[in-house]
Formats: structure tokens, C-alpha cells, sequence
């Protein structure tokens, strides 16, 4: 059976593929962002998955705002990525796992979510960068990925919660899938950042605390935040955290944090990275 061992969540802004580009990680401003992935890469290092079901939010790469759905899963034997216009080297394809996509995507309906099913599907800087930063200087990655993509773009967005139900219905699924592999999720984007209008800039540093502290064991207190309240407290950009809510919520054991860094700025970003570690019941029980 496929086992779930935990999941990884980091920022994705467009500026860091351009640092990773002109090898900028021992900058002095970059190297507190990127030094946060030393842990990153000796626990996958250990932990070894075979696939990442990675939440993200796709940027008008694939789908742009005329055709926008609230939740789409990649279906593909490999996802494709193209130049995005932000300076970043475009990167190679990502191979995929479709048997793994169809047992998701099956369990979704099935749960009653109206997905969109992508047999073809480029992926953007969301998925791209998190790659890189997960297993840098790498052409080919050592896991495939099946990817689901979160409206974060185009209001109305889905709820917190619903993201967080996403995430059960998914890690639910990925625990009846029969073929022994060692599946990680992983969640991108945020923390709190606003790009444009007058609070351009704006990061709130409690809040962001407060996100990372209670996603570990308290995921569902942060449900009761609707989106505006979100968007208030985040910044119009820092919503992209219903994407580490999905994560989060496909992570259906005991889970302990064992790795956080948080860093100000990238960008006019909040960059944070996070390590959730998810024991399964069959993993607690033959402990
Ligand atoms: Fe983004």
C-alpha cells in the first residue's frame, strides 16, 4: 500500500528561480532563505518518496483568467513548463505518475468535489521552484509528481475549509492506493505578501507565525477565517496558503513538526519553509 510520509511547504515566488539561475544562494540576502533547505534535503535524502501530489496555484500559465477552475489535477505522463516572462530559465519536465492521478481524481468525484481533470497540463514557476529548491541542480527529479492545482487567483476562491477537505479526500485516497510507494505532499506559495493596491509590501509577521503554529496540529482552527478576513490579515497573495492547507489536510496520521525556517523578505514576500513528518496508523502501530 502507499504510505503518506509527510509534507513540505514553501514559498514560490518567481524571484527566487532567478536567484537559483545566477547562483546567487550564498548571497547574503538570499542565503537565510536558502539555508532553510539543508534540513529539506537530508529528510528527503532519508525518507526517499517515489511521488509528490503537489498543491499550487497555477499564474496564467495553463489556465488563464477566461477558464479558471477552483480545483484541477493533472492527469499526464509528464508536465511540461514554458517561459513565463519573469527571467527564470524554463525547466525540463517533470515526469508523472497517471495511474496515480486516475485513483485521485476518482476518489475526488467520488467525495462530490467537481474537479477539472488535466490530461494535459503545464505547469508554472509554483511547481517548478519548489522543485528546484527541493532537489537542486537536478534536470531529472528523483520523484514524479501528480499536480492539483487551487484557484487563488480569481475571486471567489474556495473556503479554507473546503481546501482543507480537499486535502483529506486526497490523503484518504492515496492511503487505498495499492502499489508500495512512499508518496510526500507538498504545499506552495505564500505567507503573507500583497503585490499591488496601497498595501503593496504588506506583511504581517504574527500572522504568519500563527498560520505556521497551528498547521501542524490545529489546521481546522484556521478554517473558521473566511477569504476577506484572510486577505486582510495575509495580504491579496498571502490566500496561496489554501494550498498549504490541502497539504496539510491530506495528512491523515499523527504529525509533527521537524523542520520551520521563516525569513523577511524575499521579494516583498514572507518566505517560509516547513517540514510536517506524518506517521500513518500502520506505521504507529508496528512501532
Ligand atoms: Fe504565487
Amino acid at each position: 500500500m502507499a504510505t503518506i510520509i509527510g509534507g513540505v511547504a514553501t514559498t514560490h515566488v518567481p524571484s527566487i528561480g532567478k536567484a537559483i539561475a545566477e547562483g546567487k544562494q550564498g548571497d547574503p540576502y538570499w542565503k537565510p532563505f536558502f539555508k532553510g533547505f539543508d534540513y529539506v534535503h537530508y529528510w528527503l535524502a532519508r525518507e526517499k518518496p517515489d511521488v509528490a501530489v503537489v498543491f499550487y496555484n497555477d499564474h496564467g500559465l495553463n489556465f488563464f483568467l477566461d477558464k479558471l477552475p477552483t480545483f484541477a489535477v493533472g492527469a499526464a505522463k509528464e508536465y511540461r513548463n514554458e517561459d513565463e516572462g519573469w527571467g527564470i530559465p524554463v525547466a525540463p519536465a517533470i515526469a508523472g505518475d497517471p495511474d496515480l492521478s486516475w485513483h485521485l481524481i476518482n476518489a475526488l468525484v467520488a467525495d462530490e468535489f467537481d474537479i477539472t481533470m488535466c490530461q494535459d497540463m503545464l505547469v508554472d514557476h509554483a511547481v517548478t521552484i519548489p522543485m528546484k529548491l527541493m532537489w537542486p541542480g537536478k534536470n531529472r527529479h528523483p520523484v514524479r509528481i501528480v499536480p492539483v492545482s487551487i484557484n487563488t487567483v480569481q475571486h471567489p476562491l474556495p473556503s479554507l475549509k473546503r481546501c482543507f477537505n480537499l486535502g483529506h479526500s486526497i490523503g484518504r485516497a492515496i492511503e487505498s492506493y495499492e502499489p508500495n510507494m512512499r508518496v510526500m505532499v507538498i504545499g506552495t506559495g505564500g505567507l503573507s505578501h500583497q503585490l499591488d493596491g496601497k498595501r503593496a509590501g504588506f506583511i504581517n509577521k504574527e500572522f504568519d507565525k500563527l498560520c505556521m503554529d497551528k498547521i501542524v496540529n490545529e489546521a481546522e482552527t484556521l478554517t473558521h477565517y473566511s477569504i476577506h478576513d484572510f486577505v486582510e490579515e495575509a495580504g491579496a497573495q498571502g490566500v496561496e496558503f489554501l494550498n498549504w492547507m490541502a497539504m496539510r489536510g491530506a495528512l491523515t496520521g499523527n504529525v509533527s513538526e521537524v523542520h520551520r525556517n521563516y525569513h523577511i523578505p524575499i521579494s516583498n514576500t514572507a518566505a517560509a519553509t516547513v517540514v510536517l513528518e506524518n506517521r500513518s496508523l500502520a506505521e504507529r502501530k508496528a512501532a
